[in-house]
């Protein structure tokens, strides 16, 4: 452990004369780092699932006491074993929560520039500055080698081969693409049957058997389920290019399905409790879309 710490700390070329110019900014630091806890969060709210992990105000509130004391121990002058035992913690901490490793490296970003713009504030000598600046980047850079390596390290964890397990796993993201491509064609034909279906209704819309309103209802039955086609392949499309699974648009399809169903049946006066039951499905349904649009 301790020859893996000096080998870090040479690798990045951190010396001595970086130790006293990180010491020498304490003070500094510290009167800065309430400032840095607001604005770090400022930063840090915009990422899209930040609330995912920072959930409530009692998680909140432990993360700024400890991310204040996490920045003014950049500063200690200790960097020895215990100090990286610590840095190991905090990365640790954020590997068990499944923080993207992302947010880690935008956060860290962040820092560096907090730090520079105090530096260049309140250092006169632009020469001084950039003396400082440099030793200050090594710690932030070596902070982020650790909390990139607790990342690495929980990857490593495998059951029986890690060359037969990336081989199965790459095996089954192979298959697993080729299966929605095929999907993907699926979709192309039915859109393309189902195009067939609304020119076909289109063309009869008269020849009805006279029945206008039949021949309508039909074509607008079979527009709706090119909709529904068409939300599909757009879905899976925007799944293919690794965005999220939209449970909505199943919802979507289904709701569809039944505002079909219940065109048909308006035909016959008789299938009233049918359309009873199709209505309170498209109310569950509609409801069921609502709370999720919500959600998301
Ligand atoms: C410069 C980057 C960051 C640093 C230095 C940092 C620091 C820390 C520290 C010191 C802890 C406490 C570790 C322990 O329990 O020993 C922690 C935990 C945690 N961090 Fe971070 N963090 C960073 C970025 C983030 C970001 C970007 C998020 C979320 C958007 C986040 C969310 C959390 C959460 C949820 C915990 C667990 C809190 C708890 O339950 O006590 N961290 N972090």
């Amino acid at each position: 452990m301790m020859n893996s710490i000096e080998s870090l700390k040479a690798h990045y070329g951190f010396t001595n004369g970086d130790v006293r110019n990180l010491v020498s900014l304490k003070p500094l630091m510290e009167r800065h780092a309430d400032e840095f806890i607001g604005e770090f969060y400022n930063y840090v709210k915009h990422f899209e699932d930040a609330g995912k992990y920072l959930k409530n105000e009692e998680i909140i509130k432990r993360h700024k006491e400890a991310i204040k004391k996490w920045f003014v121990n950049l500063f200690s002058g200790e960097y020895g074993r215990k100090y990286f035992d610590e840095i190991e913690k905090v990365g640790m901490a954020h590997v068990k929560i499944n923080l993207p490793p992302h947010y880690v490296n935008a956060a860290i970003r962040f820092v560096h520039v907090f730090a520079q713009e105090i530096i260049t504030k309140e250092i006169k000598s632009t020469e001084e500055a950039a003396y400082l600046s440099r030793s200050v980047d090594k710690i932030i850079d070596i902070n982020l080698d650790v909390f990139t390596s607790s990342y690495i390290e929980e990857e490593k964890q495998f059951f029986l081969s890690q060359r037969l397990e990336s081989y199965l796993i790459q095996l089954a993201n192979r298959f697993t693409y080729g299966l929605n491509l095929i999907l993907v064609l699926g979709l192309v034909l039915l859109g393309v049957l189902v195009l067939g279906l609304f020119v076909y209704d289109l063309a009869h819309v008269f020849t009805a058997a006279g029945d206008i309103e039949k021949g309508l209802l039909s074509t607008l039955g079979s527009l709706l389920m090119l909709w529904v086609v068409i939300e599909l392949m757009d879905t899976e499309i925007a799944h293919l290019r690794g965005g999220k699974f939209a449970i909505k648009v199943f919802l979507s399809v289904a709701l569809v399905a039944i505002i079909r169903k219940i065109l048909v049946t308006s035909l016959h006066s008789e299938a009233m409790g049918a359309q009873i039951t199709l209505i309170a499905a498209v109310a569950v349904l509609g409801f069921l879309y609502w709370l999720i649009a919500k959600v998301e």
